[in-house]
C-alpha cells in the first residue's frame, strides 16, 4: 500500500526479515514547517481509514509517524489560524479543535501499535499526536561528525507543549495524555510553563520511552514495534497522586506557584488548566470534552490574542537577521567589564570563537571565572557543552584577534575620547570586511566614527544587562552615515547569535533606554512627592511590568540613572528630580553599594516593611505607565525605529514589558479605537 495525499504519505515496507511497517510521513505543502492545518487533519483521517480497511493489517507489525521535512516532527496547530479569533468564532474553534481531538483518539484506537519517530521539534498539538502513539522515540540530539550528513538541516530535538505562551493549553486532549504518560507532578509543570524538553530529559521523565543516536533512530522504531514493551505508566505513588483529596491539596499549591509569577486577571489559561484537572482528573472522557470548552474560550480572550500577536512580533524581529548573508565564526570583544564579559561568554556558548580584550589582566581573568559560572548555570551538568564553550573563550591582551575576527565589538567604558582611540587602531588591524561595532548606551554613532577613514563602516551593537537573559538586541545606525549593507550584516550576526536584532536610529537612548527613562524619572519624582518605593513598584507590577521602576533603577545603578537621564532630559523632555542627584553624592547608588531605594544584601534585594500609606496607588499606576506610552508614541514619531509593530517587539523584548497587552502602540491604537 502506497499512497500519496497533499501533505503525507502513507508507504508499506519491509525489513530483511520480512516484517510489514507502515511509514506515514507528514511532509506538509508550501509550509517550511509541519503545522496542523485543518485540510492537514483530514488528510490524516483519511491515512487512518486507508489503514484500517486494509485487508492485510493483521499481518503488519505496526505504524510509524514521523515527518518528511529534515527540520523537525511537526510544528503543532497553524499560529496564523488563531489570529483575529473572537467570542464570535467559537463554534469554529471548537470544531477545529474537537477534529484534533478525534484523530488523536483514532491514532490511540488503531488496532496495530503506533510509534512516533521524532528529530527535531515536535511541539503542541505534533507532541499530541505522539502522545496518542504507543511508543515516542526520539534522536538523542548527539550528531557525531559521522552523522552529519543524516543531521544536515536539522535542529536539535526540542519537545514542548508551549501553548500557555500563546494564552490557552493543550487542547488535543494533550492534558489528559501527558498526565496519564508522566504523572501530574511532571506534566502539569511542563505545561504550565511551555518549556521545551530535552530528548534525555523526556526519557528520565517518561515523556519518550527511549533517545538514541540519530544512526539508530529508525532501527530502533522498528525493534520497539516487534518486541512490543509494556506502554509509558508513571509509578504508583505518581498515580495515587491523582486521587480527588489529593487533587485539590496539589492544585491550591499549583496555584499559589503560578500566582507568584502570573495574576489570573492576566494570564488566565495556567488557571483554567489547573481547574480542569482539579475538576476532571479523574474522568478522562470528562477532560477531554472540558479541554475542548477551555480552549475555545481561552483562544478568543485579548490576552491570547496579544500573546499571538508577540509571537509573531518574535517572528519578525528574528526575520530581520537573515542568517545566510553571512557565517560569522570568530568575534573579538574589548573591554572584559560587566557588558564585555558577559557577551563574550554569550557568544562563545553560540560557537563562535571569541577573544576577549583588556588592558587589565585581572579583568580577564574576572571575565574568564564569570564565564564559567554562567555556562556552568545555563548547561547544568553538562560537560560537554561546557568545555565547548570554554574552549571558544580565549583571553587576549593585547588585541591578536582583532585581525582575524568577523566581528569586533567594542564595550570599554563610556568615554567618547576613549572610544575614538579604541576605533583608531581597530579599523587599521580589522580585516576589511568585519563588521566594527560599539556597544555604548549613550554616544552618538557619528561622534565615535569621526576618527574612522571609514565611518559608514561603524555600527552599534546595543546588548542589555544582563546579556545572558536580555533576547533584544538594539542595531544601531546612523541614517546618513551608516553603509545599510552593513546593518543587515549586523543584523544576521544578531541572528547567528541567538538575539533578536532591532534596526534602531542612533539617537539619544536609542529606543529602549529612552523609553524607559520616563518611567524610571516619574517613580523618582512620585517617590519624591511622598509615595512609599514599594507602592510605586508594586503599581508597574500590578499593570504587568516585570519590576518596577525603583527596583529597576537600583538595578542600572542610580550613577548611571543619573549620567543617562542627563543626556535624555532634553529628548525626553523630563526635569532630573534632585533626589536622584543627592542619593548618588550620598553614595546611595542602588545595588551595587547595597543601598539606594532599596537596602541590597549579596546582591538581593532585603524585603522593606510594609507601609501605612493610604494614597491612590491607580493614579500613580496611570502616571507611570502613561510617561512610558508617550515616550514611545515619541519614539515613532522621531523614526527611531520604522513601525509601530517593530517598537512594540522591542519594548516587550527589551523591558519586559507586559506581554499580554501587546505592546505600547497596539494599547494606543486600540484606545484610539475604542474613542
Ligand atoms: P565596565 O566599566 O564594567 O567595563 C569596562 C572595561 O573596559 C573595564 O574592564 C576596563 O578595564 C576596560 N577598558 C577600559 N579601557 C580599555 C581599553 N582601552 N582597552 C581595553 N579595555 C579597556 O563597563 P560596562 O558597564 O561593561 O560598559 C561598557 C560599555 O557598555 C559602555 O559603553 C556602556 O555604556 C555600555 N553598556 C552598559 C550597560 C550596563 O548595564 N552596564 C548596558 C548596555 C551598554
Amino acid at each position: 500500500m502506497n499512497t500519496q495525499f497533499d501533505h503525507l504519505s502513507l508507504n508499506l515496507r519491509e525489513d530483511a526479515n520480512g516484517n510489514k511497517f507502515l511509514w506515514l510521513a507528514l511532509d506538509v505543502k508550501d509550509e517550511a514547517a509541519n503545522v496542523l492545518k485543518p485540510e492537514v487533519i483530514q488528510e490524516m483521517f483519511a491515512a487512518i481509514d486507508a489503514i484500517n480497511t486494509q485487508q492485510d493489517l493483521k499481518n503488519t507489525k505496526g505504524l510509524i509517524i514521523h515527518s518528511g521535512k529534515p527540520g523537525g516532527f511537526i510544528a503543532g496547530a497553524d499560529v496564523k489560524k488563531f489570529r483575529g479569533i473572537t467570542a464570535d468564532d467559537r463554534e469554529l474553534a471548537l470544531q477545529f479543535i474537537h477534529a484534533g481531538q478525534q484523530l488523536c483518539q483514532r491514532i490511540e484506537d488503531m488496532p496495530i501499535p503506533t510509534l512516533a519517530m521524532i528529530r527535531g521539534f515536535c511541539m503542541g498539538g505534533g507532541l499530541e499526536i505522539a502522545l496518542a502513539c504507543d511508543y515516542i522515540i526520539t534522536d538523542d540530539g548527539s550528531y557525531s561528525e559521522k552523522d552529519s550528513s543524516a543531521a544536515k538541516g536539522s535542529v536539535s530535538t526540542k519537545l514542548s507543549l508551549p501553548e500557555i505562551k500563546l494564552g490557552i493549553h493543550p487542547g488535543f486532549g494533550g492534558t489528559v495524555r501527558s498526565i496519564r504518560r508522566m504523572g501530574v507532578l511532571k506534566a502539569m509543570p511542563m505545561m504550565l510553563t511551555g518549556r521545551n524538553i530535552l530528548p534525555r530529559q523526556a526519557v528520565k521523565m517518561g515523556l519518550i520511552d527511549r533517545c538514541v543516536p540519530l544512526r539508530q533512530l529508525e532501527t530502533t522504531a522498528l525493534n520497539t514495534l516487534l518486541d512490543k514493551p509494556p506502554r509509558k505508566k508513571p509509578p504508583r505513588l505518581q498515580q495515587l497522586l491523582e486521587s480527588a483529596p489529593l487533587r485539590k491539596i496539589i492544585a491550591m499549591q499549583m496555584r499559589k506557584q503560578v500566582a507568584s509569577k502570573a495574576k489570573q486577571a492576566h494570564y488566565p489559561a495556567p488557571y483554567a488548566l489547573i481547574n480542569l484537572w482539579e475538576m476532571h482528573g479523574a474522568n478522562s472522557n470528562a477532560m477531554f470534552a472540558a479541554e475542548a470548552e477551555s480552549v475555545a474560550d481561552l483562544v478568543a480572550t485579548k490576552t491570547a490574542q496579544n500573546l499571538v500577536r508577540v509571537f509573531f512580533l518574535q517572528n519578525r524581529l528574528k526575520a530581520l537577521g537573515d542568517k545566510s548573508l553571512f557565517t560569522p565564526r570568530r568575534v573579538h570583544v574589548i573591554g572584559g567589564g560587566v557588558m564585555g564579559g558577559d557577551i563574550a561568554a554569550w557568544c562563545a556558548m553560540q560557537g563562535m570563537k571569541v577573544t576577549i580584550q583588556d588592558i587589565s589582566s585581572e579583568a580577564l581573568g574576572r571575565v574568564v571565572g564569570r564565564a564559567n559560572n554562567g555556562f556552568q548555570r545555563r548547561y547544568k551538568k553538562d560537560r560537554q557543552r561546557i568545555m565547548r564553550a570554554q574552549d571558544n573563550l580565549l583571553p587576549d591582551l593585547h588585541g591578536y584577534g582583532i585581525a582575524k575576527a568577523d566581528v569586533i565589538i567594542e564595550a570599554i567604558f563610556e568615554n567618547l575620547e576613549a572610544k575614538q582611540k579604541i576605533f583608531k587602531t581597530v579599523e587599521s588591524k580589522a580585516r576589511p570586511d568585519a563588521i566594527i561595532a560599539t556597544n555604548t548606551s549613550s554616544i552618538p554613532l557619528h561622534e565615535i566614527a569621526q576618527v574612522m577613514k571609514k565611518p559608514e563602516r561603524l555600527v552599534g551593537l546595543h546588548f542589555f544587562n544582563p546579556v545572558f537573559k536580555m533576547p533584544l538586541l538594539e542595531v544601531v545606525h546612523h541614517p546618513e552615515q551608516t553603509d545599510p549593507d552593513i546593518v543587515k550584516l549586523a543584523q544576521s550576526f544578531g541572528s547567528h547569535i541567538n538575539k533578536l536584532p532591532l534596526p534602531v536610529k542612533s539617537s539619544p537612548g536609542f529606543l529602549i533606554n529612552r523609553i524607559l527613562m520616563p518611567y524610571i524619572l516619574e517613580g523618582v519624582t512620585l517617590h519624591q512627592e511622598g509615595a512609599p518605593v514599594t507602592v510605586i513598584d508594586q503599581a508597574a507590577v500590578d499593570y504587568g511590568m516585570p519590576v518596577g521602576p525603583l527596583e529597576l533603577a537600583d538595578m542600572v545603578g542610580l550613577d548611571i540613572c543619573l549620567h543617562v537621564g542627563k543626556i535624555l532630559a532634553e529628548t525626553v523632555g523630563a526635569t532630573l528630580p534632585d533626589s536622584l542627584d543627592k542619593e548618588v553624592k550620598n553614595g546611595k547608588l542602588g545595588r551595587k553599594s547595597g543601598q539606594g531605594f532599596y537596602k541590597w544584601k549579596n546582591g538581593k534585594k532585603v524585603k522593606p516593611a510594609k507601609t501605612g500609606w493610604q494614597g491612590d496607588a491607580d493614579q500613580i499606576q496611570t502616571k507611570l505607565i502613561e510617561k512610558l506610552l508617550n515616550e514611545s508614541r515619541k519614539c515613532l514619531e522621531d523614526g527611531i525605529v520604522e513601525d509601530a509593530d517593530l517598537l512594540d517587539a522591542g519594548v516587550i523584548f527589551g523591558t519586559g514589558f507586559a506581554p499580554f497587552r501587546g505592546g505600547p502602540m497596539h494599547i494606543l491604537a486600540e484606545a484610539k479605537k475604542s474613542l
